[in-house]
């Protein structure tokens, strides 16, 4: 069974498969996550997007870059947004489709991508995984957006929560410790070793999005990191290079 991120032990590199297994399919689709699941990911994560009644997996706020859409996809209806072709004739995915293909063989890091309602309707989607047996840990929300980060922790403290850090704030981890987070991700090019000692100091372990060269391990082991969102889950889980 999956482990928590925040129990997994920190000699082992936690490898967390990103918007699936994106280096190998388009990504936030369900062929990505099948990929994933194929080369032996034991957590993906996606990011959502809160519209029309939906949680859409989809990472840009944009349709152009990842399907045949244009313009924003709160601009659109949920039918349309059902129609675009998300790469290779794959659709774009909504939350409930990929857990349930995902069928609880691997954790899954859910992304807020959105506000208003996002935090809400996913404790909701997940609360009624966890009544029907699901773990709670084998779960995790994130967000860059705290505020919306803090709705879900509100509305289901059972799921552990991480935070998204895009720079070094002047408050270091102090985010991380008012959210009661398991676990604080950086971005790769701002692995402050004082941001990781205070996020370890207080109890969370530390991630690092998007690593996808496995000759960085050494220098991220020396970091402290504990785990990482790659888009080549192969190269870090024994698959060699594609
Ligand atoms: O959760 C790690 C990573 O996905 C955050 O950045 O932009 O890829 O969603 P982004
Ligand atoms: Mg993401």
């Amino acid at each position: 069974m999956t482990t928590s991120p925040g129990a997994q032990p920190p000699a082992a590199l936690l490898v967390i498969g990103h918007r699936g297994a994106r280096g190998h399919a388009p990504e936030n689709t369900l062929a990505s996550f099948r990929k994933a699941l194929e080369l032996g990911c034991r957590w993906v994560e996606l990011d959502v997007q809160w519209h029309d009644g939906e949680l859409w997996v989809m990472h840009d706020l944009r349709l152009e870059r990842t399907t045949s859409g244009h313009g924003f996809l709160a601009e659109h209806d949920a039918a349309t947004l059902r129609a675009l072709d998300a790469g290779q004739g794959e659709r774009i995915p909504t939350l409930r489709e990929v857990l349930d293909l995902l069928d609880g063989r691997c954790g899954v890091n859910v992304e807020l991508k959105t506000a208003d309602g996002t935090a809400r309707a996913v404790a909701q989607l997940l609360r009624d995984r966890i009544a029907r047996g699901a773990r709670p840990e084998h779960f995790q929300v994130s967000s860059f957006h705290l505020p919306e980060l803090r709705e879900f922790r509100r509305a289901l403290p059972e799921v552990p929560v991480g935070v998204l850090l895009a720079g070094v704030p002047l408050t270091l981890a102090q985010a991380a410790a008012e959210l009661e987070a398991s676990v604080v991700s950086l971005d790769a090019e701002f692995l402050e070793p004082l941001l990781i000692a205070d996020a370890k100091r207080r109890g969370c372990h530390v991630y690092a999005y998007t690593i996808n060269r496995a000759d960085e391990l050494p220098r991220l082991r020396r970091l402290g990191i504990d785990g990482i969102f790659t888009d080549y889950p192969n190269r870090f889980l024994g698959g060699g290079s594609p």
